[in-house]
Protein backbone atom coordinates (compact mmCIF):
# COMPACT_ATOMS: atom_id res chain seq x y z
CA UNK A 1 0.00 0.00 0.00
CA UNK A 2 1.47 3.45 -1.21
CA UNK A 3 1.63 5.93 1.50
CA UNK A 4 0.61 10.20 1.67
CA UNK A 5 4.16 10.95 1.94
CA UNK A 6 5.52 14.12 3.43
CA UNK A 7 1.85 15.41 4.86
CA UNK A 8 1.14 15.19 8.21
CA UNK A 9 -2.56 13.61 8.15
CA UNK A 10 -4.38 16.78 11.09
CA UNK A 11 -2.92 18.94 7.73
CA UNK A 12 -4.30 16.61 5.39
CA UNK A 13 -7.77 16.43 6.71
CA UNK A 14 -7.41 20.40 7.43
CA UNK A 15 -6.98 20.86 4.19
CA UNK A 16 -10.08 19.09 2.27
CA UNK A 17 -13.34 20.00 3.83
CA UNK A 18 -15.36 17.92 1.50
CA UNK A 19 -17.04 14.39 2.81
CA UNK A 20 -19.27 12.99 0.74
CA UNK A 21 -21.22 11.44 3.32
CA UNK A 22 -23.31 14.53 3.28
CA UNK A 23 -24.05 14.82 -0.14
CA UNK A 24 -24.13 10.43 -1.19
CA UNK A 25 -26.73 9.45 -3.54
CA UNK A 26 -27.94 12.65 -4.41
CA UNK A 27 -28.69 13.61 -8.34
CA UNK A 28 -24.95 14.26 -9.76
CA UNK A 29 -24.26 10.93 -8.25
CA UNK A 30 -26.93 9.27 -10.17
CA UNK A 31 -25.77 10.58 -13.12
CA UNK A 32 -22.11 9.56 -12.84
CA UNK A 33 -22.69 6.27 -11.35
CA UNK A 34 -24.82 5.30 -14.17
CA UNK A 35 -22.49 6.26 -16.94
CA UNK A 36 -19.93 4.48 -15.07
CA UNK A 37 -21.55 1.15 -14.81
CA UNK A 38 -22.18 1.85 -18.74
CA UNK A 39 -18.55 2.24 -19.29
CA UNK A 40 -18.17 -1.13 -16.64
CA UNK A 41 -20.26 -2.84 -19.03
CA UNK A 42 -18.39 -2.24 -21.62
CA UNK A 43 -14.70 -3.08 -20.17
CA UNK A 44 -16.61 -6.46 -19.23
CA UNK A 45 -17.67 -7.75 -22.96
CA UNK A 46 -14.09 -8.69 -23.43
CA UNK A 47 -12.09 -11.45 -21.25
CA UNK A 48 -8.90 -9.70 -20.84
CA UNK A 49 -8.41 -8.27 -17.29
CA UNK A 50 -9.12 -4.73 -16.35
CA UNK A 51 -8.28 -2.56 -14.05
CA UNK A 52 -10.44 0.65 -12.55
CA UNK A 53 -8.21 3.08 -10.67
CA UNK A 54 -10.17 5.68 -8.43
CA UNK A 55 -8.22 8.70 -7.88
CA UNK A 56 -11.10 10.11 -5.35
CA UNK A 57 -12.94 7.19 -3.70
CA UNK A 58 -14.41 8.56 -0.81
CA UNK A 59 -15.57 6.16 1.67
CA UNK A 60 -16.64 3.43 -0.53
CA UNK A 61 -19.89 2.42 0.94
CA UNK A 62 -22.69 4.83 2.61
CA UNK A 63 -25.43 4.60 5.14
CA UNK A 64 -28.11 7.03 3.97
CA UNK A 65 -30.07 6.94 6.78
CA UNK A 66 -27.20 8.78 8.78
CA UNK A 67 -27.14 11.79 10.34
CA UNK A 68 -25.03 13.52 7.67
CA UNK A 69 -27.42 12.05 4.51
CA UNK A 70 -30.39 12.82 6.52
CA UNK A 71 -29.12 16.37 7.15
CA UNK A 72 -28.80 17.23 3.44
CA UNK A 73 -31.65 15.00 2.29
CA UNK A 74 -29.78 15.42 -1.56
CA UNK A 75 -30.68 11.48 -1.73
CA UNK A 76 -34.11 12.31 -2.01
CA UNK A 77 -33.80 13.90 -5.21
CA UNK A 78 -31.00 11.48 -6.89
CA UNK A 79 -31.16 7.79 -5.46
CA UNK A 80 -34.48 7.99 -3.38
CA UNK A 81 -36.36 8.64 -6.78
CA UNK A 82 -34.30 6.69 -9.18
CA UNK A 83 -35.34 3.47 -6.69
CA UNK A 84 -39.13 5.22 -6.56
CA UNK A 85 -39.34 4.62 -10.19
CA UNK A 86 -41.24 1.51 -12.10
CA UNK A 87 -39.12 -0.05 -14.97
CA UNK A 88 -35.76 1.20 -15.44
CA UNK A 89 -34.54 0.92 -19.19
CA UNK A 90 -32.34 -1.70 -19.94
CA UNK A 91 -29.23 0.34 -19.35
CA UNK A 92 -29.62 0.98 -16.11
CA UNK A 93 -30.17 -2.43 -14.66
CA UNK A 94 -27.07 -3.36 -13.85
CA UNK A 95 -27.10 0.51 -11.57
CA UNK A 96 -30.26 -0.43 -10.69
CA UNK A 97 -29.37 -3.85 -9.21
CA UNK A 98 -26.04 -2.38 -7.58
CA UNK A 99 -28.20 -0.63 -5.43
CA UNK A 100 -30.28 -3.13 -4.53
CA UNK A 101 -27.61 -4.77 -1.80
CA UNK A 102 -28.08 -2.61 1.56
CA UNK A 103 -25.63 0.29 2.21
CA UNK A 104 -25.40 2.96 -0.64
CA UNK A 105 -22.08 2.25 -3.13
CA UNK A 106 -20.04 4.94 -3.79
CA UNK A 107 -18.13 4.43 -6.76
CA UNK A 108 -15.21 2.07 -5.40
CA UNK A 109 -18.29 -0.11 -4.17
CA UNK A 110 -20.10 0.26 -7.96
CA UNK A 111 -16.82 -0.88 -9.77
CA UNK A 112 -16.58 -3.68 -7.38
CA UNK A 113 -19.95 -4.93 -7.86
CA UNK A 114 -19.77 -4.66 -11.54
CA UNK A 115 -16.21 -5.92 -12.52
CA UNK A 116 -15.12 -9.53 -12.60
CA UNK A 117 -13.39 -11.94 -10.25
CA UNK A 118 -10.39 -11.59 -12.65
CA UNK A 119 -10.18 -7.41 -12.67
CA UNK A 120 -8.89 -4.88 -10.65
CA UNK A 121 -9.99 -2.02 -8.59
CA UNK A 122 -7.42 0.44 -7.48
CA UNK A 123 -9.04 2.93 -5.01
CA UNK A 124 -7.18 6.20 -3.94
CA UNK A 125 -8.22 8.63 -1.67
CA UNK A 126 -6.15 11.80 0.40
CA UNK A 127 -8.73 12.53 3.61
CA UNK A 128 -7.31 10.22 6.41
CA UNK A 129 -10.39 9.43 7.88
CA UNK A 130 -12.53 9.07 4.98
CA UNK A 131 -9.64 6.43 4.06
CA UNK A 132 -9.73 5.03 7.02
CA UNK A 133 -13.53 3.83 6.43
CA UNK A 134 -12.85 3.41 2.73
CA UNK A 135 -10.09 0.63 3.82
CA UNK A 136 -12.58 -1.01 6.71
CA UNK A 137 -16.02 -0.55 4.20
CA UNK A 138 -14.02 -2.23 1.30
CA UNK A 139 -11.94 -4.83 3.42
CA UNK A 140 -11.84 -8.79 2.81
CA UNK A 141 -11.49 -8.56 -1.57
CA UNK A 142 -8.05 -9.31 -3.01
CA UNK A 143 -8.85 -7.72 -6.30
CA UNK A 144 -9.09 -4.23 -4.12
CA UNK A 145 -5.86 -2.05 -2.99
CA UNK A 146 -5.67 0.73 -1.52
CA UNK A 147 -3.52 3.61 -1.96
CA UNK A 148 -3.51 6.92 0.49
CA UNK A 149 -2.11 9.43 -1.54
CA UNK A 150 -2.43 12.70 -4.09
CA UNK A 151 -4.88 11.76 -6.81
CA UNK A 152 -2.84 13.58 -9.74
CA UNK A 153 -0.31 12.29 -8.51
CA UNK A 154 -0.95 8.97 -8.28
CA UNK A 155 -2.93 8.87 -11.54
CA UNK A 156 -0.14 9.35 -13.69
CA UNK A 157 2.20 7.26 -11.50
CA UNK A 158 0.02 4.23 -11.39
CA UNK A 159 -0.49 4.37 -15.31
CA UNK A 160 -0.03 2.36 -17.40
CA UNK A 161 -1.67 -0.81 -14.82
CA UNK A 162 -0.29 -4.02 -16.17
CA UNK A 163 -3.57 -5.40 -17.78
CA UNK A 164 -3.01 -2.52 -20.51
CA UNK A 165 -6.80 -2.17 -20.46
CA UNK A 166 -9.56 -0.36 -17.88
CA UNK A 167 -10.63 2.74 -17.00
CA UNK A 168 -9.32 5.82 -14.15
CA UNK A 169 -12.32 7.67 -12.26
CA UNK A 170 -11.48 11.12 -12.14
CA UNK A 171 -13.62 12.61 -9.15
CA UNK A 172 -12.27 15.25 -7.02
CA UNK A 173 -14.93 17.98 -5.19
CA UNK A 174 -13.40 20.90 -6.50
CA UNK A 175 -12.92 22.59 -3.18
CA UNK A 176 -9.45 23.62 -4.88
CA UNK A 177 -10.11 26.34 -7.84
CA UNK A 178 -7.11 24.74 -9.54
CA UNK A 179 -8.45 21.22 -9.92
CA UNK A 180 -10.32 22.93 -12.87
CA UNK A 181 -6.68 22.97 -15.08
CA UNK A 182 -4.72 20.23 -13.17
CA UNK A 183 -7.57 17.67 -13.82
CA UNK A 184 -7.22 18.16 -17.43
CA UNK A 185 -3.21 18.53 -17.25
CA UNK A 186 -2.87 15.35 -15.17
CA UNK A 187 -4.84 13.54 -17.76
CA UNK A 188 -3.30 14.31 -20.53
CA UNK A 189 -0.01 13.23 -18.46
CA UNK A 190 -1.59 10.55 -17.59
CA UNK A 191 -2.61 9.57 -21.08
CA UNK A 192 0.80 10.03 -23.22
CA UNK A 193 1.85 6.86 -20.48
CA UNK A 194 -1.30 5.12 -20.95
CA UNK A 195 -2.61 5.72 -24.40
CA UNK A 196 -5.60 3.44 -24.10
CA UNK A 197 -6.86 4.27 -20.85
CA UNK A 198 -10.52 5.51 -20.60
CA UNK A 199 -10.80 8.55 -18.48
CA UNK A 200 -13.58 9.42 -16.26
CA UNK A 201 -13.80 12.32 -15.40
CA UNK A 202 -16.60 14.32 -13.42
CA UNK A 203 -17.08 17.72 -12.97
CA UNK A 204 -19.84 19.71 -11.00
CA UNK A 205 -21.90 22.56 -13.00
CA UNK A 206 -22.25 25.61 -11.19
CA UNK A 207 -23.31 29.09 -11.90
CA UNK A 208 -19.31 30.47 -11.58
CA UNK A 209 -19.19 28.32 -14.95
CA UNK A 210 -15.36 26.99 -14.18
CA UNK A 211 -15.87 23.58 -15.63
CA UNK A 212 -15.66 25.85 -19.47
CA UNK A 213 -12.29 25.46 -18.16
CA UNK A 214 -11.72 22.02 -17.70
CA UNK A 215 -13.53 21.45 -20.63
CA UNK A 216 -11.33 24.12 -23.17
CA UNK A 217 -8.46 22.17 -21.72
CA UNK A 218 -9.56 18.78 -22.31
CA UNK A 219 -10.51 20.09 -26.18
CA UNK A 220 -6.46 21.55 -26.22
CA UNK A 221 -5.46 18.96 -25.67
CA UNK A 222 -6.02 17.02 -28.75
CA UNK A 223 -7.68 13.26 -27.76
CA UNK A 224 -8.78 11.51 -30.61
CA UNK A 225 -12.52 11.24 -28.79
CA UNK A 226 -14.42 12.47 -25.69
CA UNK A 227 -18.07 12.79 -25.22
CA UNK A 228 -19.30 15.09 -22.93
CA UNK A 229 -22.53 14.32 -20.99
CA UNK A 230 -24.61 17.16 -18.63
CA UNK A 231 -27.33 16.82 -17.00
CA UNK A 232 -28.73 20.58 -16.46
CA UNK A 233 -31.45 20.28 -13.35
CA UNK A 234 -32.26 24.11 -13.65
CA UNK A 235 -30.99 27.29 -15.52
CA UNK A 236 -27.14 27.98 -14.58
CA UNK A 237 -28.69 31.50 -12.92
CA UNK A 238 -31.58 30.21 -11.34
CA UNK A 239 -29.98 30.24 -7.97
CA UNK A 240 -26.95 29.24 -6.00
CA UNK A 241 -25.18 25.96 -5.65
CA UNK A 242 -25.05 23.20 -7.72
CA UNK A 243 -27.66 23.53 -11.32
CA UNK A 244 -26.38 20.43 -12.64
CA UNK A 245 -24.00 17.73 -13.11
CA UNK A 246 -21.20 17.07 -16.17
CA UNK A 247 -19.22 13.36 -16.92
CA UNK A 248 -16.25 13.84 -19.78
CA UNK A 249 -15.02 10.50 -21.17
CA UNK A 250 -12.02 10.63 -23.02
CA UNK A 251 -11.14 7.52 -25.13
CA UNK A 252 -14.84 6.12 -24.50
CA UNK A 253 -15.80 2.62 -25.01
CA UNK A 254 -17.72 1.56 -28.39
CA UNK A 255 -21.50 2.90 -27.97
CA UNK A 256 -20.85 4.79 -24.85
CA UNK A 257 -22.25 7.77 -26.66
CA UNK A 258 -25.38 6.19 -27.84
CA UNK A 259 -26.11 4.79 -24.04
CA UNK A 260 -25.41 8.06 -22.83
CA UNK A 261 -27.54 9.84 -24.70
CA UNK A 262 -30.38 7.30 -24.15
CA UNK A 263 -30.12 7.49 -20.23
CA UNK A 264 -29.61 10.85 -20.83
CA UNK A 265 -33.05 11.57 -22.62
CA UNK A 266 -34.48 8.65 -20.17
CA UNK A 267 -33.78 10.75 -16.87
CA UNK A 268 -35.09 13.68 -18.63
CA UNK A 269 -38.88 12.46 -18.75
CA UNK A 270 -38.17 9.52 -15.59
CA UNK A 271 -39.78 11.94 -13.04
CA UNK A 272 -36.73 13.53 -12.54
CA UNK A 273 -36.88 16.09 -15.26
CA UNK A 274 -33.88 18.78 -16.99
CA UNK A 275 -32.18 18.54 -19.73
CA UNK A 276 -29.39 16.55 -20.81
CA UNK A 277 -26.75 17.91 -23.40
CA UNK A 278 -24.48 15.48 -24.98
CA UNK A 279 -21.64 16.61 -27.11
CA UNK A 280 -18.28 14.96 -28.94
CA UNK A 281 -14.53 16.62 -29.73
CA UNK A 282 -11.65 14.98 -30.77
CA UNK A 283 -8.84 14.99 -33.45
C1 LIG B 1 -16.71 13.65 -4.68
S1 LIG B 1 -15.88 12.71 -3.47
C2 LIG B 1 -15.69 11.14 -4.24
C3 LIG B 1 -16.94 10.36 -4.38
C4 LIG B 1 -16.76 8.99 -4.99
N1 LIG B 1 -15.95 9.04 -6.19
C5 LIG B 1 -18.10 8.38 -5.32
O1 LIG B 1 -18.59 8.58 -6.44
O2 LIG B 1 -18.66 7.68 -4.47
C6 LIG B 1 -14.22 13.32 -3.59
C7 LIG B 1 -13.23 12.59 -2.68
O3 LIG B 1 -11.92 12.98 -3.08
C8 LIG B 1 -11.12 13.11 -1.93
N2 LIG B 1 -10.00 14.01 -2.29
C9 LIG B 1 -10.01 15.35 -2.36
N3 LIG B 1 -8.81 15.81 -2.77
C10 LIG B 1 -8.04 14.72 -3.00
C11 LIG B 1 -6.71 14.53 -3.47
N4 LIG B 1 -5.94 15.58 -3.79
N5 LIG B 1 -6.26 13.28 -3.61
C12 LIG B 1 -7.03 12.20 -3.29
N6 LIG B 1 -8.30 12.31 -2.82
C13 LIG B 1 -8.80 13.56 -2.69
C14 LIG B 1 -12.05 13.67 -0.88
O4 LIG B 1 -11.57 13.40 0.43
C15 LIG B 1 -13.35 12.93 -1.21
O5 LIG B 1 -13.46 11.75 -0.46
Amino acid sequence: MAQCQGLAPFFVAFMLSYLHRYHAGNFADVHKHLLLSRVLCALNRKPAPYCVIDTHAGEGVYDLRAEEAVKGGEAADGVARFLGLGDVPLLAQEYRAALGEGSYPGSPALARRLMRDVDRLVAVELHPATYETLRATMRGDARVHFHRRDAMEALVALVPPVEKRGVAVIDPAYEVKDEYRSVPAAVAKAHARWRGGVYFIWYPLLPEMRHEMLLESLEDAGFAEVVVSEWHRRAPDSGRGLYGSGVAVVNPPFRFADEAAELGAWLETAGFGGTHLLRRFGR
